[in-house]
Protein backbone atom coordinates (compact mmCIF):
# COMPACT_ATOMS: atom_id res chain seq x y z
CA UNK A 1 0.00 0.00 0.00
CA UNK A 2 2.68 2.30 1.03
CA UNK A 3 4.90 1.68 -2.13
CA UNK A 4 1.23 1.46 -4.73
CA UNK A 5 0.51 5.10 -4.59
CA UNK A 6 3.54 7.26 -3.46
CA UNK A 7 3.72 8.84 -7.19
CA UNK A 8 0.05 9.86 -6.81
CA UNK A 9 0.88 11.27 -3.40
CA UNK A 10 4.03 13.16 -4.16
CA UNK A 11 2.30 15.07 -6.93
CA UNK A 12 -1.10 15.85 -4.50
CA UNK A 13 1.24 17.05 -2.42
CA UNK A 14 2.93 19.15 -4.60
CA UNK A 15 -0.57 21.26 -4.27
CA UNK A 16 0.15 22.26 -0.79
CA UNK A 17 2.55 24.99 -2.04
CA UNK A 18 2.45 27.73 0.28
CA UNK A 19 -0.17 26.68 2.78
CA UNK A 20 1.31 27.33 6.52
CA UNK A 21 0.87 24.27 8.44
CA UNK A 22 0.98 23.15 12.05
CA UNK A 23 -1.74 20.88 12.80
CA UNK A 24 -2.36 18.13 10.31
CA UNK A 25 -5.13 15.20 10.07
CA UNK A 26 -4.21 12.40 7.69
CA UNK A 27 -7.53 10.45 6.70
CA UNK A 28 -7.83 7.36 5.30
CA UNK A 29 -3.98 6.93 6.24
CA UNK A 30 -2.91 3.12 5.75
CA UNK A 31 0.43 1.92 5.53
CA UNK A 32 1.33 5.21 6.77
CA UNK A 33 3.67 6.47 3.89
CA UNK A 34 1.88 9.76 3.46
CA UNK A 35 1.97 10.28 7.27
CA UNK A 36 5.51 10.34 6.93
CA UNK A 37 5.68 12.47 4.04
CA UNK A 38 3.91 15.33 5.43
CA UNK A 39 6.10 15.08 8.96
CA UNK A 40 8.48 15.64 6.69
CA UNK A 41 7.37 18.60 4.76
CA UNK A 42 6.26 20.17 7.57
CA UNK A 43 8.93 19.40 10.24
CA UNK A 44 7.17 21.80 13.00
CA UNK A 45 3.39 20.33 12.30
CA UNK A 46 1.67 17.77 14.63
CA UNK A 47 -0.07 15.20 12.70
CA UNK A 48 -2.71 12.28 13.62
CA UNK A 49 -3.15 9.72 10.79
CA UNK A 50 -6.92 8.02 11.60
CA UNK A 51 -7.65 4.69 9.83
CA UNK A 52 -10.69 2.07 10.22
CA UNK A 53 -8.47 -0.73 9.94
CA UNK A 54 -6.51 -2.07 13.01
CA UNK A 55 -3.88 -3.09 10.48
CA UNK A 56 -3.50 0.25 8.76
CA UNK A 57 -3.01 1.35 12.37
CA UNK A 58 -0.62 -0.70 13.28
CA UNK A 59 1.38 -0.24 9.51
CA UNK A 60 1.11 3.65 10.28
CA UNK A 61 2.60 3.26 13.97
CA UNK A 62 5.54 1.41 12.45
CA UNK A 63 6.03 3.47 9.65
CA UNK A 64 6.09 6.47 12.07
CA UNK A 65 7.77 5.12 15.20
CA UNK A 66 10.21 7.70 15.27
CA UNK A 67 7.92 10.57 15.03
CA UNK A 68 5.32 9.10 17.72
CA UNK A 69 8.28 8.49 19.66
CA UNK A 70 9.12 12.37 19.46
CA UNK A 71 5.45 13.71 20.31
CA UNK A 72 4.72 14.71 16.81
CA UNK A 73 2.78 12.01 15.34
CA UNK A 74 -0.27 10.23 16.93
CA UNK A 75 -2.35 7.23 15.17
CA UNK A 76 -6.01 6.01 15.82
CA UNK A 77 -8.65 3.81 14.77
CA UNK A 78 -11.82 5.29 13.84
CA UNK A 79 -14.28 5.92 11.18
CA UNK A 80 -14.16 9.43 8.95
CA UNK A 81 -17.62 9.29 9.64
CA UNK A 82 -17.31 10.05 12.93
CA UNK A 83 -14.34 12.11 13.53
CA UNK A 84 -13.09 11.65 17.29
CA UNK A 85 -11.75 15.03 16.98
CA UNK A 86 -12.90 18.81 18.75
CA UNK A 87 -14.08 21.29 16.60
CA UNK A 88 -11.39 23.50 14.83
CA UNK A 89 -8.42 21.18 15.74
CA UNK A 90 -6.36 21.10 12.56
CA UNK A 91 -5.57 23.48 9.89
CA UNK A 92 -4.81 20.97 7.16
CA UNK A 93 -6.76 17.33 6.89
CA UNK A 94 -5.53 15.39 3.84
CA UNK A 95 -7.30 12.29 2.19
CA UNK A 96 -5.56 10.00 -0.33
CA UNK A 97 -6.99 7.05 -2.53
CA UNK A 98 -9.48 7.01 0.33
CA UNK A 99 -12.87 8.69 -0.48
CA UNK A 100 -13.88 6.19 -2.77
CA UNK A 101 -14.99 4.03 0.63
CA UNK A 102 -16.40 6.92 2.27
CA UNK A 103 -19.76 6.56 3.76
CA UNK A 104 -22.14 8.85 2.56
CA UNK A 105 -19.12 11.91 1.18
CA UNK A 106 -21.26 14.98 1.91
CA UNK A 107 -21.26 14.11 5.23
CA UNK A 108 -18.24 12.78 5.95
CA UNK A 109 -16.76 16.02 4.12
CA UNK A 110 -18.67 18.30 6.78
CA UNK A 111 -17.22 16.26 9.49
CA UNK A 112 -13.97 16.85 7.82
CA UNK A 113 -15.23 20.76 7.62
CA UNK A 114 -15.80 20.56 11.98
CA UNK A 115 -12.47 19.42 12.73
CA UNK A 116 -10.73 22.09 10.12
CA UNK A 117 -9.84 25.54 11.89
CA UNK A 118 -11.64 28.55 9.64
CA UNK A 119 -9.28 28.98 6.16
CA UNK A 120 -8.37 25.17 6.84
CA UNK A 121 -7.32 23.44 3.71
CA UNK A 122 -8.64 19.90 2.68
CA UNK A 123 -6.45 17.74 0.20
CA UNK A 124 -8.17 15.17 -1.53
CA UNK A 125 -6.17 12.97 -4.11
CA UNK A 126 -7.34 10.29 -6.28
CA UNK A 127 -5.80 8.17 -8.99
CA UNK A 128 -9.57 8.20 -10.59
CA UNK A 129 -11.09 10.58 -12.05
CA UNK A 130 -14.42 9.10 -12.07
CA UNK A 131 -14.24 8.69 -16.20
CA UNK A 132 -11.03 6.38 -16.43
CA UNK A 133 -11.23 2.55 -17.51
CA UNK A 134 -9.01 1.29 -14.67
CA UNK A 135 -10.77 3.41 -12.21
CA UNK A 136 -14.33 2.10 -13.34
CA UNK A 137 -12.96 -1.62 -13.54
CA UNK A 138 -12.18 -1.36 -10.02
CA UNK A 139 -15.18 0.04 -9.10
CA UNK A 140 -17.11 -2.97 -10.57
CA UNK A 141 -14.76 -5.32 -8.55
CA UNK A 142 -14.73 -3.49 -5.74
CA UNK A 143 -17.74 -3.89 -3.69
CA UNK A 144 -18.40 -0.10 -1.47
CA UNK A 145 -16.21 1.63 -3.66
CA UNK A 146 -17.05 4.84 -5.36
CA UNK A 147 -15.05 6.49 -8.52
CA UNK A 148 -16.44 10.07 -8.30
CA UNK A 149 -15.54 12.67 -10.97
CA UNK A 150 -14.00 15.95 -9.99
CA UNK A 151 -17.46 17.74 -10.37
CA UNK A 152 -19.38 15.67 -8.33
CA UNK A 153 -16.32 16.03 -5.58
CA UNK A 154 -16.50 19.88 -5.78
CA UNK A 155 -20.42 19.40 -5.34
CA UNK A 156 -20.29 17.67 -2.18
CA UNK A 157 -17.28 19.74 -1.15
CA UNK A 158 -19.47 22.88 -1.27
CA UNK A 159 -22.92 21.55 0.30
CA UNK A 160 -20.52 20.31 3.02
CA UNK A 161 -19.81 23.84 3.35
CA UNK A 162 -16.22 24.52 2.44
CA UNK A 163 -16.02 27.81 0.06
CA UNK A 164 -13.54 27.25 -2.12
CA UNK A 165 -12.81 24.29 -4.20
CA UNK A 166 -9.84 24.07 -7.05
CA UNK A 167 -9.17 20.79 -8.96
CA UNK A 168 -5.87 20.07 -10.73
CA UNK A 169 -6.04 16.77 -13.67
CA UNK A 170 -2.57 15.45 -14.18
CA UNK A 171 -1.46 16.02 -17.53
CA UNK A 172 -1.20 12.77 -18.52
CA UNK A 173 -2.94 10.71 -16.08
CA UNK A 174 -6.42 10.74 -14.89
CA UNK A 175 -5.08 11.63 -11.24
CA UNK A 176 -7.01 14.38 -9.50
CA UNK A 177 -6.08 16.98 -6.81
CA UNK A 178 -8.69 18.55 -4.99
CA UNK A 179 -8.13 22.10 -2.93
CA UNK A 180 -10.77 22.89 -0.64
CA UNK A 181 -10.57 25.58 1.89
CA UNK A 182 -13.20 26.02 5.12
C1 LIG B 1 -6.75 2.39 -0.90
S1 LIG B 1 -6.33 2.64 0.79
C2 LIG B 1 -5.31 4.13 0.70
C3 LIG B 1 -4.38 4.24 1.87
C4 LIG B 1 -3.46 5.45 1.87
N1 LIG B 1 -4.21 6.69 2.03
C5 LIG B 1 -2.63 5.51 0.62
O1 LIG B 1 -2.80 6.41 -0.21
O2 LIG B 1 -1.78 4.63 0.45
C6 LIG B 1 -7.83 3.27 1.52
C7 LIG B 1 -7.74 3.43 3.02
O3 LIG B 1 -8.88 4.13 3.50
C8 LIG B 1 -9.30 3.52 4.70
N2 LIG B 1 -10.73 3.85 4.90
C9 LIG B 1 -11.75 3.54 4.06
N3 LIG B 1 -12.91 3.98 4.57
C10 LIG B 1 -12.64 4.57 5.75
C11 LIG B 1 -13.42 5.19 6.74
N4 LIG B 1 -14.77 5.28 6.61
N5 LIG B 1 -12.83 5.71 7.84
C12 LIG B 1 -11.48 5.58 7.98
N6 LIG B 1 -10.67 4.99 7.08
C13 LIG B 1 -11.23 4.49 5.96
C14 LIG B 1 -9.02 2.04 4.47
O4 LIG B 1 -8.99 1.30 5.67
C15 LIG B 1 -7.69 2.09 3.77
O5 LIG B 1 -6.60 2.08 4.66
Amino acid sequence: MNGGHAKLADWGLAHLEGIAVSGIAELGCGGGRNAEALLKRYPSAKLTALDHSALSVEKTRKTNRKSIAAGRCAVLQGNVALLPFASESFDLATAFETVYFWPGLEHCFAEVSRVLRPGGAFLICNESDGTDEAGLRFERLVDGMTCYTAEQLEAALKAAGFSAVETDHHPDKPWIAVLARK
